[in-house]
């Protein structure tokens, strides 16, 4: 049986043929809008609206052809200054969904390349307030999975990083969208684990558990080994899972650097605010008091101030 998978209405591009069959939700039921083929019409748009849907849904098995037409459009949309700014959020959001889940099957220089080149328009846009955090922030999904985790990771680590150097002169747009890759990047060390561990519905055993806590390391040697990030985007890779007082992974290293404390940061806070097998979506106020208990240093507590400011004027519309 297909599984369905709910898509933003914002990245269907007007007047185009759908790659895929659309459906939406009627009495919990779904039935089908728009065949393959059919031209998405601006009257269709308004006919969605009307109806106050903002997601339509297409077949799991064509999901992928689905991410790759929105990645091949997201350039023009990410760089033209009439598009939205929730249209923009929602194009990324896909596009980059996408460049993760094949640098995640083969995590080569080209992929890394591809990763750069998907996420460097967005960052530019983020960058000059073209695109609205709350557009950002609401867009995030939050059943868990590797790669909306990474996305998810990636863009409140890089916002949280752009509020807490905003003052400091020695880290400017170049530096930030460097650090950037590392935190959607952070977790592609689990390319390297078993997908059926990574995939298990049950706690891990032992042994399931000391293959899982060696991504750091080898999302550090991927990262160096395929060379075309900074030596920064790698430390956040191998430092994620490290805590000041020693009691992290791999090492137990306590001076660990800042920009990986920045990552660590959106990654508590997205595996708490999204729903598991096994556990449902913590609320992030919830979520942002566990991170307090995880705040050790000066700097934590700083950059917790920074992140609470940030995501505060957005939680209502972030979930
Ligand atoms: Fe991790
Ligand atoms: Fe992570």
């Amino acid at each position: 049986m297909d599984v369905f998978r709910p898509v933003p209405i914002d990245v269907i591009l007007v007047d185009e043929k759908s790659v895929v069959d659309l459906y939406i939700k009627h009495e919990d039921r779904l039935v089908p809008f728009l065949g393959k083929g059919g031209v998405f019409t601006r009257d269709h748009l308004v006919e969605l609206n009307r109806w106050g849907l903002s997601r339509i849904f297409i077949r799991g098995s064509e999901a992928l052809a689905f991410e790759d037409y929105i990645s091949s459009h997201s350039g023009r949309i990410l760089t033209d200054p009439t598009v939205p700014s929730r249209v923009k959020a929602a194009t990324f959001y896909i596009s980059s969904i996408n460049a993760l889940r094949k640098a995640f099957d083969n995590p080569d220089s080209e992929r890394i390349e591809e990763i750069k080149q998907t996420l460097k328009p967005m960052l530019k846009s983020i960058m000059k307030n073209e695109v609205l955090l709350g557009d950002l922030f609401s867009i995030t999904e939050h059943d868990f999975n590797t790669y909306t985790h990474s996305v998810n990771v990636g863009i409140y680590a890089t916002t949280l990083a752009m509020h807490f150097y905003r003052e400091d002169s020695s880290v400017g747009s170049t530096e930030l969208e460097r650090l950037s890759y590392g935190y959607f990047l952070h977790d592609i060390g689990k390319s390297r684990v078993p997908l059926q561990i990574l995939r298990k519905k049950g706690s891990l055993s032992q042994d399931d558990w000391a293959t899982m806590k060696k991504h750091p390391e080898w999302g550090y040697t991927i990262l160096m080994e395929t060379g075309t990030l900074t030596d920064e985007a790698a430390y956040i890779s191998m430092q994620h899972h490290e805590r000041p007082d020693g009691s992290g992974y791999p090492f137990g290293m306590k001076d660990i650097h800042p920009c990986a404390r920045i990552c660590t940061m959106a990654d508590i806070f997205d595996a708490l605010t999204s729903a598991r097998p096994y556990k449902p979506p913590m609320r992030p106020f919830d979520a942002l008091e566990i991170i307090k208990k995880e705040a050790f240093t000066e700097f934590d507590h700083n950059l917790l101030n920074t992140f609470i400011r940030m995501l505060g004027p957005h939680q209502e519309t972030t979930h």
